[in-house]
């Protein structure tokens, strides 16, 4: 599965939901997930997010994104549309620790 990690947090560009052939992301308010069960593995979404945020899981230390993207998913609506990025996705793009910093 592919997975959404820290970078998106506070950003939120949602170029990602526009061509994802299965509408698996799920939306938060300062973030999207994957819900890893229904994501087909197509790589399509990784290369269109601005903040370089989508990653596969079989990259080192995924785990924890993995169950995060899970738990949220189940808990988030579905999103198949763009918006407008969050108002200070540039100034946030690339922090270090957003999870911690920004996540709610
Ligand atoms: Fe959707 Fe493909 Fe991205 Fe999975 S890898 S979230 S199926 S676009
Ligand atoms: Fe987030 Fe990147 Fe999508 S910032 S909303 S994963 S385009």
């Amino acid at each position: 599965t592919y997975v959404v990690t820290d970078n998106c947090i506070a950003c939120k560009y949602t170029d990602c939901v526009e061509v994802c052939p299965v509408d698996c992301f799920y939306e938060g308010e300062n973030t999207l997930v994957i819900h890893p069960d229904e994501c087909i593995d197509c790589g399509v979404c990784e290369p269109e997010c601005p903040a370089d945020a989508i990653r596969p899981d079989t990259e080192p230390d995924m785990d924890k994104w993995v169950e995060f993207n899970r738990k949220y998913a189940e808990l988030w609506p579905v999103i198949t549309q763009k918006r407008d990025p969050l108002p200070e996705a540039k100034e946030r793009d690339g922090e270090k620790d957003k999870l911690t910093k920004y996540f709610s």
